[in-house]
């Protein structure tokens, strides 16, 4: 047997760099067969369940197992894990994906949000429990019925009313300073999460407009271009649309958008106290 031995520094380095080569190519060729795998994370999910098809039955909570590892980080990835691979009978509204639709809003671990911002506790000890939005008529499992809360925000009407409309070629200015006052009234997207996690729409919505609404209905009062601010004050000029409100605070805790419907209220509330 013989050896080949090197005989300068040079072509010594040389070899020992086709030997890291190759160990490096074998290695990644392994790599490539055999993917890292990430270890399983059970959790349980309990969500409501109650099927129109079945009046007589109760609503129930449903018990499914998920591997955390194998889902997307969001409470909403979960619910569709479920209904892709285990029940596609579970029904949920969604849309966007990512906070602009509001159609997820549901109650999870008891927090009114949006189930595409929420993120999934990764304890695998605590399970978390899914229902609808409180305190509404339920169409299926996870959808409510906001027939009536469409119908409240119908009701200011939530569109710009101007008596001088500009003339052809024209449009309405507004100053950088009263485009400011919309800032924080404009971006909500109507999810319901605040009014139905405030007590005084539990109790009197038939009647009581909720924060969402009274938020809309400020944001047109605020809006220089509008000339109906006089009667849109005079619809709320009433014991129950507005002064049900007991500034209890839940609505702005509650909003997955970070948005202050409290705040508004208590502005409309100091504008009519001005007259
Ligand atoms: S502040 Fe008013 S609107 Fe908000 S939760 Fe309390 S009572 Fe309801
Ligand atoms: S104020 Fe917030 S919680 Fe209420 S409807 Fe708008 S975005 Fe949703
Ligand atoms: S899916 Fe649109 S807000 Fe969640």
């Amino acid at each position: 047997m013989s050896f080949l031995l090197p005989t300068t520094s040079a072509s010594l380095s040389g070899v020992l760099r086709r030997q890291s080569v190759r160990a490096f190519t074998s290695s990644a060729r392994v790599a490539q067969a055999e993917p890292l795998q990430k270890p399983v994370l059970m959790k349980e999910f309990k969500v409501y369940r109650w099927n129109p098809d079945e009046p007589a039955k109760k609503p129930t909570l449903q018990s499914y197992k998920i591997d955390l590892n194998q889902t997307g980080p969001m409470i909403l990835d979960a619910l569709i894990k479920i209904k892709n691979e285990m029940d596609p009978t579970l029904t949920f509204r969604r849309s966007c994906r990512e906070g602009i639709c509001g159609s997820c809003a549901m109650n999870i671990d008891g927090q009114n949000t949006l189930a595409c911002l929420c993120r999934i506790d990764r304890n695998p000890n605590k399970d978390s429990k899914i229902y609808p939005l409180p305190h509404m008529y339920i169409v299926k499992d996870l959808v409510p019925d906001l027939t009536l809360f469409y119908k409240q925000y119908k009701s200011i009407q939530p569109w710009l009313q101007n008596d001088n409309p500009p003339e052809k070629g024209t449009f309405l200015s507004l100053s950088p300073e009263d485009r400011k006052k919309l800032d924080g009234l404009y971006e909500c997207i109507l999810c319901a999460c605040c009014s139905t996690s405030c007590p005084s729409y539990w109790w009197n919505q038939d009647e009581y407009l909720g924060p969402a609404t009274l938020m809309q209905a400020y944001r047109w009062i605020a809006d220089s271009r509008d000339t109906h601010g006089e009667e849109r004050k005079e619809r709320l000029q009433n014991e129950m649309s507005l002064y049900r409100c007991h500034t209890i605070f839940n609505c702005s805790r509650t909003c997955p958008k970070g948005l202050n419907p409290a705040s508004a209220i208590a502005n409309i509330k100091l504008e009519l106290a001005a007259e």
